[in-house]
Formats: structure tokens, sequence, C-alpha cells
């Protein structure tokens, strides 16, 4: 054999097996990489708001893509971007009318391709927004079903006749306030809308809509999408005899009457369908995350399924319904989200709902509390759920005026709801006009704090709310401990103080949160945990004196967080 041709066989037999080792090797890595959620800290994006590429006052693709780095800075794993697909935006894109497009004020497709190529080389995966309970009337499907009665998707949608002139099938009222029906002049019926009337809800129980719906996943699965948050996926089924709700004393805040939603939320179905759903998502080593309002442990049990065979990640909202800092019932929620088997999710803040600086913040300590609730949430057993700017102190912008509110809900409900404007303001990326969001008006005006919370000044203060953030994610990353650890409650009869252990194998690490406006004196005996003489030995902490080694009378500051690793 002439010698270039042997070099060249030589190389081809290097580069076989290369790949046969690569091969060999890929299984292995997907099984490890299987349940990646577990250590990832995901990062809700509200597209919007988050960055203007190309200075419209609105949020876009190309706007994330150039602030990627910064995620990866912070320590996050994985951004949960809310719908940007096409949409008439009547609920800001929570009213689809293309599942399988971005929408042109937030890019293209390709804009999508790219982002998640970049976000792919720094190790960040995509979550997309499922809106699965309902569309746009601008979809083509239920442009099709109203067309006719007889068209060939009108059963992709609930329609029913009234119940004799000018009324509806039954009393079921929206979401969004005013009845939960829409009558067609068109067809002389009414179709069904949980939440706005720009929002048709989707007929779950017609297996062409469980197919289609079923294939969007598939679509962006092969976008290299990793999971999806399922939108009120509670609410995907109703009573198909269409029973009238109880009613309850009073009126809620759209003046309707205060209503059980016993026939039209949370019926059985809901979990038959996620299970089917989940063997799509498991099809495509995908997590499901639930946004799925439990009010109970029973409840958010039920949602992991008997045999894990359901959504992954249900989100604990549970957690948000403390609104206080009450070390009691954060034990309580807690250990409620300990109890269900499942793979606890952990949440203070979202789109939906005033952000955690303001819920918690007591007008003093504001930042000290937020790095407080940034201690609870981020070192608990679970993966955390971030919402943009929350690490940054972003607090709320809520409007004044009624002709001022962008949120259907703040149009109907004001002024008694002011709707969620507040929380969805622009990132204060710097304290330049607009934060540094867009050179344009932006779609809604961030507060007047951005000229001290924002990325750019914080990350020159050592200590600002972001700089915590940053070197907690990092050490939650590291340390085996907070990633994988038991949690273990300590001194619970401490009303002032939470307190607990996170212990991996030979790994303890100690977190203790005082959540009062006083001075504490705390004492840890952790005998019974195998430590007769156990010593700290600071790991973060927002105390300029520390203690380290015992731990027997501890001094902490308020709303100090002292987070330790302990050893014999
Ligand atoms: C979910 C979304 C909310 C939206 C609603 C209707 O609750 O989080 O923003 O308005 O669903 O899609």
């Amino acid at each position: 054999m002439p010698r270039n041709l042997k070099a060249i066989v030589f190389l081809a037999e290097v580069i076989v097996l290369f790949l046969c080792v690569a091969q060999a090797q890929k299984p292995a890595a997907d099984a490890a990489d299987h349940d990646w959620w577990k250590h990832a800290v995901f990062y809700e994006i509200y597209p919007r708001s988050f960055a203007d590429s190309n200075n419209d006052g609105i949020g876009d693709l190309k706007g994330i893509d150039s602030h990627l780095n910064y995620l990866k800075d912070l320590g996050v794993d994985a951004i949960w971007i809310t719908p940007c697909y096409p949409s008439p935006q009547v609920d800001f894109g929570y009213d689809v009318s293309d599942y399988e497009d971005i929408d042109p004020m937030y890019g293209t497709l390709k804009d999508f391709e790219h982002l998640a190529h970049d976000a792919g080389k720094d190790d960040i995966r995509i979550i997309m927004d499922f809106v699965l309970n309902h569309t746009s009337p601008q979809n083509k499907w239920f442009i099709d079903s109203a067309s006719s009665r007889t068209s060939a998707q009108r059963d992709w949608y609930i329609w029913r006749d009234g119940k004799g002139s000018g009324l509806p099938p039954n009393n079921w009222t929206s979401g969004f306030g005013g009845s939960a029906w829409q009558f067609d002049p068109k067809t002389g019926q009414y179709y069904y809308h949980f939440f706005a009337v720009g929002q048709p809800d989707l007929n779950w129980r017609n297996p062409a809509v469980e197919q289609a719906m079923f294939d969007v996943t598939r679509f962006w699965y092969q976008r290299g999408v990793s999971g999806f948050r399922l939108d009120a996926v509670d609410l995907l089924f109703e009573d198909p005899d269409l029973h009238d709700n109880p009613v309850l004393p009073g009126k809620n805040e759209f003046g309707d009457p205060n209503m059980e939603n016993k026939y039209n939320d949370k019926l059985p179905e809901v979990h038959t369908e996620l299970k089917k759903l989940r063997k799509v998502a498991d099809e495509n080593n995908a997590v499901l995350i639930g946004e799925t309002y439990t009010s109970n442990r029973d409840e958010l049990k039920e949602y992991y399924g008997d045999h894990n065979d359901e959504i992954q990640m249900p989100m604990d909202f549970m957690f948000c319904q403390v609104d206080k800092l009450s070390p009691a019932d954060f034990r309580t929620q807690i250990a409620n989200a300990e109890s269900t088997g499942g793979w606890p999710v952990y949440v203070i803040g979202n789109h939906d709902m005033t952000r955690s600086y303001n819920r918690y913040g007591d007008g003093q300590h504001n930042d000290q509390i937020a790095k407080l609730m940034a201690g609870m949430y981020l070192t608990l057993r679970g993966t955390p759920v971030m919402y943009y700017g929350e690490e940054l102190g972003m607090e709320n912008n809520d409007p004044v005026r009624k002709e001022d509110v962008k949120d259907p809900i703040g149009i109907a409900g004001w002024p008694a709801e002011k709707g969620r404007d507040g929380e969805r303001t622009p990132m204060q990326w710097n304290d330049s006009p607009n934060a540094g969001f867009s050179r344009a008006t932006p779609w809604l005006p961030v507060p007047a704090s951005y000229k001290t919370h924002n990325v750019a000044s914080e990350l020159n203060n050592p200590d600002s709310v972001l700089q915590f953030y940053r070197r907690l994610l990092a050490l939650r990353h590291h340390e085996p401990a907070l990633l994988d650890g038991d949690y273990v409650a300590l001194n619970e009869d401490n009303a002032n103080v939470l307190s607990y252990l996170r212990r991996y194998k030979n790994e303890t690490v100690l977190v203790v949160l005082n959540m009062s406006n006083n001075k504490q004196q705390i004492g840890f005996d952790l005998s019974v945990q195998g430590f007769p003489s156990a010593k700290a030995t600071p790991l973060l902490t927002t105390l300029a004196a520390p203690p380290t080694g015992q731990l027997n009378q501890t001094a902490l500051d308020p709303f100090a967080v002292y987070i330790a690793r302990i050893s014999q």
C-alpha cells in the first residue's frame, strides 16, 4: 500500500474509533443527563420586557440572545420564555394564533434557532411556554371552527346553545371577568372561554385536538427545546353536561358572584392527559413544568403522578401563598413539598403576582429581605424557578391611572384589580434612560428605583442583591449537599429563625435565616444529627462577623443569612 494511502487508512481508522467511543459514551451521558433539571436553576423571561434589540419599545429574541452571558455568569441553567408565538396580544401572548412560529415583534423562527444554538453553547436550556388550554380566535383552527356549525373543526372548541334568548349555557364566569361564554351571531351558538373573550378554550375531549397539540410539542422538541411550562393546565377539561358551578357568598374583584369552579377546574381527566403528554416528553428527554395552583399537599402529589408519570416539576405555588416572613408557615410548606415523594419546585414570584421584593419587603430592609428570600428558596432541596429581575431586587411599578393599564385583568377589574403590569416592567440593565432596556419608550415604564437597582450598578457593588445571588448560585452549583442533600428541619419551635441542614453523604450544610427585624440569639445542638461538637465554617453570609466553630450562642442581625459547612 503506498505510504500516503496507509496514512489515510490509519487516519480513517482513528476517526472511526473516535466516533465509536463517542457513540458508546453517548447513552451513558444521556442517562446522566436525564434528570438535568434537578440540578438546574430556571429563570423565567417575559420576552416583551427583557431586552429590546431593535428599539421599538418591546423586548425580543435577539435581546435575550445578547444577554446570555449575563445569565450564564449569574448561574442560570435554563430559561423559560413566556409565549413568543404569533398572537394578537390580547393577553400578551397567552392567546396564540400560530403555535409553530415566532411573533414578528419578537423576531423570526431563524432568530429562535440562533438563540437555541447560542444558549446551547452556554449550556443554557430553553423551555417554551405551552398555552394548551386555549388559543386566539385568530388561530386557523378557531377560524374554521367558527365558520359554520358543520365545519371540520367545529368540535375543536366548546360550542353550545344558550339556555334561552340572551342566556348563556350555564353560570360559569371567566377568570378575566364576566360570563365565560361568548355569543357568536354567525352560527347562533356560544363558545366557552375561561380567560378573555379572545382566548377560546380548546376541546381536549376531541382526539384531533390532542394529536395536533402533541405535534406542536414535537415541533419545538425538534428545534432543541428542552421542555415546556404548561399554562393553566388545571383547566383543560370541563364537565360535558355543563352543570352550573356552586355560587359562594360575595362578589369578586370584577363584580361577579364568587363561585367554586367545581365543574370546569381540576377535573380528573387532566391527569390522564398529562400522562400522555409526559410520554411524548419522555421520548424527547424533556421536562414538563406545570402551572399547577395546588392548595394542599395531596393535590400537589397528584400532579407528579402515582408512578412519577405526569409532571416532573409541578410549580409549587403553595410556597407563594405564604405572604409574610413566617418561619412556621414556610416550614409547613417545605414539609408539604418534601412529603410528596416528587422533586420539589420553589418559586417566589412570576409574571402573575406582585414581585417578591414588595410582597416580603418591609419598606426599610427590602434589599436585605430579598437576600433572605434568596437564601431560602435557592438552598432548599428542589429546583428553583427565578423570575427575571428578582436577582436585582426589582420592584413592582403598578399603574396609577386606569388609562395606563395594559393588562386585560386590570382594565376589567380597575380599581379593585390593578392588573399585572406592575410586575412585568422592563429588565433594569443600567441607570441610563429606560434602564438600558430600549432607546424607545418601553411598553411599560420602569420604576424610579432602576437608578440604583440595575445590573451595571449592582455588579459594581459587592454588597448588592445581585452579587449575593451570584455568590449563592455559584455555591449551590458546587455544593453536593445543596444539590442533592436531604432537608432536615432544625429548631422547629423558633418563631423568628428558619434553620435547616442539607445533608448529602459526608457533606453537611447549615442554613440559618433570621426572618425578624430583631437581633436573635440562636444555638444549635446537632448531636442527634451525629455532630456532638459540631463546628461551623461559613460559606456565605450577610453577617459582618460571622461565627465560626461551635454554634452555641450565635448572634444574628435582623434578616441575616448565614450558610455554613458543618463538620465534627
Ligand atoms: C396563565 C398565565 C397568565 C395568563 C393565563 C391565561 O395563568 O400565567 O399570564 O393570563 O394563564 O393564559
